[in-house]
């Protein structure tokens, strides 16, 4: 039996998302899921062990279950430690005995194709010692002097980069000479093969890929993703658009619908689109009735698959009485990005012949966008007398909205608004 542990309990400070990195979507789907799916499509039965944040046990489970399918019996979930270190001995301590050759993968190597893990463990297999994936050093290499934190450095010589390499992970061992030598480590390397070389062990160094990079920085994940487009096959089936959309299908886009109606009721104040108009009529609801703002978030999650808003906020549940339309927005705009979606732009029209929304348009428009985070155009009709709109006993909204896959700059514009 041979087992791959995957660290994925880092908190991604560097990348500055506010989740731990792992959970961070790469073109729509988490790192951890892309980091996982090359391992369940090698030939040999490959024991998985997933170390996560501790406060994303559940998710990092149910994650695990559905990229593992059948194979979910060949996996684990444990909780990580405060460094990589205390997290890779996790994983170790986790493996079955019967586990002779192990790699310990990062999961911020999200990209790293199947067969870099399959030569890393073939060379365990056939040389018995430590092995590492490793890339040629293509800048010229140069020893500093620093001459102090805020003074520079000056170049000392140039380093034959002919002896150097950059490696990379997944790092194979022996099952159990990695875990003695991780016990018997007295300080913090900063990879496997380090500790296990400081503990007598050889490491041999196999050809790495270009693609195996760690994702650490905002640049980093805008690379991974200009990757992932390149390879265009990133249409398998089990690339889930997200619930209730097709498969098979490109997922760059997504086009929603939302249409809300309310009674006038004279009794309330009048919200529309955010705004509040004094001397009319307000409109009946269990929220505040703003048909507007209603029938944008409709059309929001209509265009990510995610149901609409009945579903969603549940119209009788006391948490929403009264609701203003900026928290059903708010809430609409931190469901999609939870999904791995983000508003392009809407569009939204009011029917009906009061309150007349043409001097406030822009200000409509300014207030939508301010929370939604894109622009939001606003019209207004009047159904010509007819209809109930006509007998001026409702209004009704009808909205469109457009939305796309997260990126990195998204997640940091999302952020920015809230
Ligand atoms: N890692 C881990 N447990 C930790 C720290 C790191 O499992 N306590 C994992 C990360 O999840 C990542 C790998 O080790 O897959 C490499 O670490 P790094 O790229 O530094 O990730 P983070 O620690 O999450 O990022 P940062 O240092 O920017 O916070
Ligand atoms: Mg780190």
């Amino acid at each position: 039996m041979r087992a791959v542990v995957v660290v994925a309990a880092g908190s991604g400070t560097r990348l500055g998302f506010g989740v731990p990195k792992a959970f961070v979507p790469v073109a729509g789907r988490r790192m951890l899921e892309r980091a996982l799916e090359p391992l369940f499509t090698l030939a040999e039965p490959t024991f998985v062990v997933v170390v996560a944040p501790v406060e994303r046990l559940d998710e990092c489970r149910a994650l695990v279950a559905d990229v593992a399918g059948p194979a979910v019996g060949h996996t684990a979930v444990v909780p990580g430690g405060p460094d990589r270190h205390a997290s890779v001995e996790a994983g170790l301590a986790a493996l079955p005995d019967s586990v002779a050759s192990v790699l310990v993968h990062d999961a911020a190597r999200c990209l790293t194709p199947a067969d870099q893990v399959e030569r890393v463990f073939q060379a365990v297999r056939t040389t018995g010692a430590g092995v590492v994936p490793a890339l040629p050093v293509t800048d010229t290499v140069k020893r500093v002097d620093v001459l102090g934190p805020d003074d520079g450095a000056v170049v000392v010589e140039t380093v034959d980069r002919a002896a150097l390499v950059g490696v990379q992970t997944p790092q194979g061992f022996p099952l159990e000479a990695l875990r003695a030598a991780y016990a018997s480590a007295a300080r913090s390397e900063t990879d496997d093969a380090g500790v296990f070389q400081a503990a007598g062990g050889v490491v041999h160094v196999v050809a790495g890929d270009a693609d195996a990079f760690k994702i650490t920085t905002a640049w980093d994940l805008r690379r991974a993703e200009a990757v992932v487009a390149d390879r265009g096959a990133d249409r398998r089936p089990s690339d889930s658009p997200g619930p209730g959309l097709p498969a098979g299908v490109p997922v760059a886009a997504r086009v929603g619908l939302g249409v809300d109606v309310h009674a006038f009721d004279a009794a309330v104040p009048c919200r529309v689109g955010l705004l509040a108009f004094p001397d009319e009529p307000g409109l009946a609801g269990h929220s505040d009735g703003d048909a507007v703002a209603h029938a944008v978030c409709d059309a929001l999650l209509s265009a990510a698959g995610l149901g609409d808003i009945g579903g969603r906020f549940g119209t009788d549940d006391p948490r929403y009485a009264g609701a203003s339309g900026t928290v059903f927005l708010q809430g609409t705009v931190a469901l999609l990005a939870e999904a791995g979606w983000v508003p392009t732009s809407v569009s939204v029209q009011v029917i009906g012949n009061r309150p007349r929304i043409g001097a406030r348009r822009e200000e409509m428009q300014d207030a939508l966008a301010a929370v939604v985070g894109v622009p939001v155009a606003v019209s207004g009709t009047t159904t010509d007398g007819l209809g109930f709109t006509g007998r001026g006993e409702g209004l009704a909204a009808i909205a469109t909205a457009l939305v796309h896959r997260a990126t990195g700059a998204d997640t940091v514009h999302t952020a920015a608004v809230d």
